[in-house]
This record gives C-alpha cells, sequence and structure tokens, in this order.
C-alpha cells in the first residue's frame, strides 16, 4: 500500500519509521518531509494546510491511506474534506477534532459526561472573567479557547497575573480569533501523565503509557518547550491506576462519544495530571504526541500499517496491539537558545558514530549535498530500549556525545 504521511517533526519521524517495517508498505510520502529519509520514504514538500495540493497529488498517486501527524489539519477538516472523494483518512474528522481545537467544547464534553477533570467556568467577556477570578485561590489556570502553538495556557500564581493573562487574551487579542474565549480553571495538584489511544468508530484502545518533559532544563526549570525527553511506561500507571481510568475515563469518553452522535476514528491522547489514584484530565489531544510516539512505537510490536487499516475499516481488536517487553527512553537534542530564538543552519557530525542500540528520529533537520544541518528547535531524537529504564538511560547518556553541533543542549535528568 501507498500511503501519505502529513506533518514533519520527531513524532511523524517515528511514524514512518515504524511503517516502513511493514511488509505491505510499499511507498510512504511524507508532506512536507522529513529529515535522514531514505528506502520506501519520499518527501514531496506540499505543506500540510495546502490541501487541494495534497488531494491532487493523492489522486494521482493513487494513495491508499493518509495519516496525519499534527493537529492543525484534522481541526481544520482535512477528513471531511478527503473522504468525500474517496480518500481514505487516519484521523478523526472536524467536528470530532474539536476535543482539542476547542477547550471549552471539551471542557463541556467532560462535564457532561462526567469524566473526571478541573472546574472550570468559561468567559467571553474579560469583566465578568476578572470578577470570576477575583474569588478564586491561586494558583489558577487561564487557557485561551483555540489552538496557540502551546503558548495559550497561564499558570497565574497570584491576582495580578491573572488579570494581566485574562487582558492578554480577551483584551489585546494576542492569539486572535483563537482566544476570543478562555476557560478559568483549578490548578491541579499532582503529576503529568499521558495516555494515547487508539480510537475505532467510538471505541478506545489504550496503548502504553509515556512521561513527557516539558521544561527545557534539568530539574524542571526553565520555560516549558513541545517537549524535551520522554519515557515508557510511566511508572505511576499502575494495574490499579490503569482499572479507575478504564471505568472513570475511558468509558465515558466511549459513552460520550456515542452520545453526542460523534464517530471518532484516529488517536486520542488523553493528558492526565494525577493524584494518587485519582487521575483528572488536563487535555485532549486527537494526534499523536511528540515525543510520547518516539518512545511508545519503539515498544510496539505489532504492524502499525495493519492497525491504521483496521481502525479506518472498523475492525479492530484488542488483541491486535502487542507490546514488547522493555523501557525506552527519550533525549531531544535541541539548539541553543530554544524555547526562544535559535540558530540554524549548524552542521550535525557524528550520527553514523551511534551504536546500533540507539535509534535516531529527525525533529529538525536539513539535509544538504550528503551533509546533515540543524533546521529547527528541537533537532534530533535519540531514542534507547532496554530491559529496564536505568538501563536504557545509562545507554543514551553513554551515546549522545557522540553527537554534536554548535550550540547542542539537552537534559541529564530524563528517566532519572
Ligand atoms: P493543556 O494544553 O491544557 O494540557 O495545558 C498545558 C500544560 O499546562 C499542562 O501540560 C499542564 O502542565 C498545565 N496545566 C493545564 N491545566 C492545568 C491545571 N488545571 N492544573 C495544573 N496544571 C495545568
Ligand atoms: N507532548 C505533548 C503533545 O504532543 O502535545
Amino acid at each position: 500500500m501507498k500511503i501519505l504521511l502529513i506533518g514533519s517533526g520527531g513524532r511523524e519521524s517515528a511514524i514512518a519509521w515504524k511503517l516502513e517495517q511493514s511488509e505491505r508498505v510499499e511507498k510512504i510520502y511524507v508532506a512536507p518531509g522529513l529529515g535522514g529519509v531514505a528506502g520506501k520514504v519520499e518527501n514531496i514538500g506540499i505543506g500540510v494546510s495546502a490541501f487541494d495540493e495534497l488531494l491532487d497529488f493523492s489522486k494521482k498517486e493513487n494513495i491508499d491511506l493518509v495519516v496525519v501527524g499534527p493537529e492543525l489539519p484534522l481541526v481544520w477538516g482535512i477528513r471531511d474534506k478527503f473522504e468525500k472523494e474517496g480518500i481514505k483518512v487516519f484521523g478523526p474528522r472536524k467536528r470530532e477534532a474539536a476535543l482539542e481545537g476547542s477547550k471549552k467544547f471539551a471542557k463541556e464534553f467532560m462535564d457532561k459526561y462526567d469524566i473526571p477533570t478541573a472546574k472550570y467556568e468559561t468567559f467571553t467577556d474579560a469583566v465578568k472573567a476578572k470578577e470570576f477570578a477575583r474569588t478564586l485561590r491561586f494558583p489558577l489556570v487561564i487557557k485561551a479557547d483555540g489552538l496557540c502553538a502551546g503558548k495559550g495556557v497561564i499558570i497565574a500564581k497570584d491576582e495580578e497575573e491573572a488579570l494581566r493573562a485574562i487582558d492578554g487574551i480577551l483584551v489585546h487579542q494576542l492569539f486572535g480569533e483563537e482566544g476570543k474565549e478562555i476557560v478559568i480553571e483549578e490548578f491541579l495538584q499532582g503529576i503529568e501523565a499521558s495516555l494515547l489511544c487508539f480510537a475505532s468508530n467510538n471505541k478506545l484502545y489504550p496503548m502504553e503509557s509515556a512521561k513527557d518533559y516539558k521544561r527545557i532544563f534539568d530539574g524542571d526549570e526553565g520555560p516549558n518547550t513541545g517537549g524535551v525527553g520522554c519515557y515508557s511506561p510511566s511508572q505511576l500507571f499502575t494495574d490499579e491506576l490503569k482499572d479507575i481510568i478504564e471505568k472513570d475515563v475511558l468509558n465515558k469518553i466511549e459513552k460520550g462519544l456515542e452520545g453526542e452522535g460523534m464517530d471518532f476514528t484516529g488517536i486520542l491522547f488523553i493528558g492526565f495530571m494525577i493524584d494518587g489514584n485519582s487521575p483528572k484530565v488536563l487535555e485532549f489531544n486527537v494526534r499523536f504526541g511528540d515525543p510520547e510516539t518516539e518512545v511508545i512505537l519503539p515498544r510496539l510490536k505489532s504492524d502499525l500499517a495493519d492497525l491504521f487499516v483496521k481502525a479506518v475499516d472498523g475492525n479492530l481488536n484488542k488483541e491486535d496491539f502487542q507490546w514488547e517487553d522493555i523501557e525506552t527512553v527519550a533525549v531531544i537534542l535541541t539548539s541553543a537558545g530554544y524555547p526562544g530564538s535559535y540558530k540554524k543552519g549548524e552542521e550535525i557530525k557524528g550520527i553514523d558514530s551511534l551504536s546500533d542500540d540507539i535509534i535516531v528520529f529527525y525533529n529538525g533537520t536539513l539535509d544538504r549535498d550528503g551533509k546533515l544541518f540543524t533546521n529547527g528547535g528541537r533537532v534530533l531524537t535519540l531514542v534507547a530500549k532496554a530491559k529496564t529504564r536505568e538501563e536504557a538511560r545509562a545507554i543514551i547518556y553513554k551515546e549522545i556525545p557522540r553527537v554534536n553541533f554548535n550550540g547542542m543542549q539537552y537534559r541529564g535528568d530524563i528517566g532519572k
């Protein structure tokens, strides 16, 4: 089969790597493209939002399945458009993608179906929002409703910060249309963990769990990033907690999807705040996580192309998911300055000298004249797998110094 994979980051690099291992996959086209491609993978240079061009390409090349990495094309309705033309897409339609595209929609869904989450109110009016914020305990959390590239959530530690955030979003329109409404919610204590589920016709099939590191510096210091390290599984997910999550969260989500007359097929990524045995949902994403995908897919024994096709055709089973009993640790090499401004175009050396124990995924790189250059804030993701997380961690930190580029930075405490 021929697949068109949409996206260009470490997540898509991991999806392409896993799909390439499938005997039934003949070709993987990537739009716009990935670093380090060879074999069955080919970059086509079309942007993720150029739906007409992507559709023309899919028809011309007889694409059997489109797999969507990032949220934007899903929220904008890529599946709705493509399936009208008879092209299969792994990913939810616009209506279901609103579970990520609108925080208000997601909160109302959780409220209606009694899914545990932080208490909240929504506002379009800054005066009312401020009045409400003044009655709450701090810290509190203020979220722009729409997609803000990971920047739309503000944790306000006191009244002054809360009022500034409300003004910023509702009055000064920092996020434009995406911020014409806000959610104000209580701050939850606990530890964060992610659970990604395959979804097919509103039934959820949880994959292995993962723990993402969002802050740039060791010890969770410094600003938030897109994620600079990860490991799988998360030790928080004991059998007891998994049972609670199934009963209190997954079953209720399935019921909610049915109750709303939705039809969710794709990935539902659930971000949790976990306090003991009490899981609360922070957010939904309607796509694979980055960097979660880079630690989860190397543990999957099953054929990923098979899973995508079965999900889209509506005949997925629990037994289709086979996992390797190993642990994975990923460390992301970033450009100096990230998540602020950073330089691009630094030559990357040493990838060929990494041991075979390391899997390399390409977040932001550029191939030119047989050399590899940095082309993003997150540059490369290195993944090690071993019997235990400690072993995987030892391997990864022994190998990283073989790679270098000017300004290379990474956290030294992933998986500790
Ligand atoms: P979200 O995009 O809604 O997941 O928010 C981004 C990040 O903000 C989360 O990964 C958490 O670290 C933090 N966050 C969001 N909501 C809350 C909350 N209610 N309590 C504590 N932290 C939160
Ligand atoms: N790692 C968080 C995300 O993909 O949104």
